[in-house]
């Protein structure tokens, strides 16, 4: 049982994560994601340009403005600006919350093409560190897949299970967790069958959590909206998102959840953010609908800075647009480009 010192920080940090006119964004790539990103647009993978790229992001201006956390990876946390400080306290003087991804990736089951995530092993000990590096928010990521026949039940529930035990493991460490149970949109199933899926996921996360004793005022969900697969070839409106999106959300989230940051997913910047404003734009919710977009808020940043000190500036100022243009879709006041 978590003491209701430690439940009240926990409510705080979750509501400031989710305030309003303000998202996350995830900054948390792995190695492998980050460096094969580089490697697509020419940028030298080192170690001083990963720095170098995340530093262009933190210090845009006017951050503190629509973002009110960053994801960070391992990596990250640990590096320094060029002025000396840690990257965290750039983003702490700018008034951002340091986060961090504790999951280590997914792994299949067995040779089907389902996945569990790495990382829970050792978790409960490498939580502390993270808290004195300054994390006080965290990110673990279940993968649900659907194809022929998947998703199993059991592959929801074991994802599920894990989910709630890290989050339980966040919190008595007093770290909010980010509750990520992504249902990939790649394939080419139906708005139907994403919804369907999300719908089964989504009860069993909740189920789980609240077998676990996670305290869900004090945690985050990070779902995906619900959209036609990719490979359907069929592209929903930003109204058809938002009416089943949040018609499920409403029949299963409970009230008491602070928020829910929705990732991006392979939508493209313009679609993310136009999906969002259209939830918003519905009325109000008992939780918060805001973003936690990676790809939607760098894509274009990420391709304009490509390597160079002399893009910074040009680069800051698309990525801060994306996050503008996010920030008032969190209002449902976005009016386009
Ligand atoms: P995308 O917005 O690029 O899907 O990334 C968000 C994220 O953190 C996935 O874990």
């Amino acid at each position: 049982m978590l003491i209701d010192e430690t439940r009240a920080k926990l409510k705080e940090t979750a509501l400031a994560m989710v305030a309003p006119s303000k998202g996350i964004l995830a900054a948390d790539e792995s190695f492998g994601n980050i460096n094969k990103k580089f490697e697509k647009l020419g940028i030298p993978v080192t170690e001083d340009n990963r720095r170098a790229y995340r530093e262009m992001l933190f210090t845009a201006p006017d951050i503190g403005k629509y973002i009110s956390g960053v994801i960070l990876f391992d990596e990250t946390i640990r590096q320094n600006a060029s002025d000396g400080r840690t990257l965290v306290k750039v983003l702490n003087d700018s008034g951002v919350i340091a986060g961090i991804k504790v999951d280590e990736g997914v792994e299949k089951i067995g040779d089907t093409a389902e996945t569990v995530t790495k990382g829970l092993e050792g978790l409960k000990a490498r939580l502390p560190e993270y808290v004195a590096l300054g994390a006080r928010f965290a990110k673990w990521r279940g993968v649900i897949t659907i194809g022929e026949g998947i998703p199993t039940d059991s592959a929801i529930r074991e994802n599920a299970k894990q989910l709630a035990s890290y989050a339980l493991l966040c919190q008595e460490v007093g770290i909010v967790p980010i509750v990520e149970p992504e249902v990939l949109m790649d394939w080419s199933n139906t708005q139907e069958v994403c919804r369907a899926v999300t719908e089964r996921t989504l009860k069993a996360v909740f189920e789980e959590l609240n077998n676990a004793g996670v305290a869900i005022e004090g945690m985050i969900l990070k779902p995906n909206m619900i959209v036609p697969g990719k490979e359907s070839g069929v592209v929903a409106t930003p109204e058809e998102v938002a009416k089943a999106t949040t018609e499920l959300f409403k029949q299963i989230l409970p009230l008491n959840l602070p928020g829910v940051v929705f990732l991006s997913g392979g939508q493209s910047e313009i679609e993310a953010t136009a999906n969002l404003d259209a939830m918003n734009k519905l009325g109000s919710f008992p939780w918060k609908l805001s973003f936690s977009y990676g790809r939607a808020l760098q894509a274009s940043a990420l391709k304009l800075w490509a390597g160079k000190a002399e893009n910074v500036a040009s680069a800051q100022e698309v990525f801060i647009k994306r996050a503008h243009m996010n920030s008032l879709a969190t209002l449902g006041q976005y009016t386009g480009e």
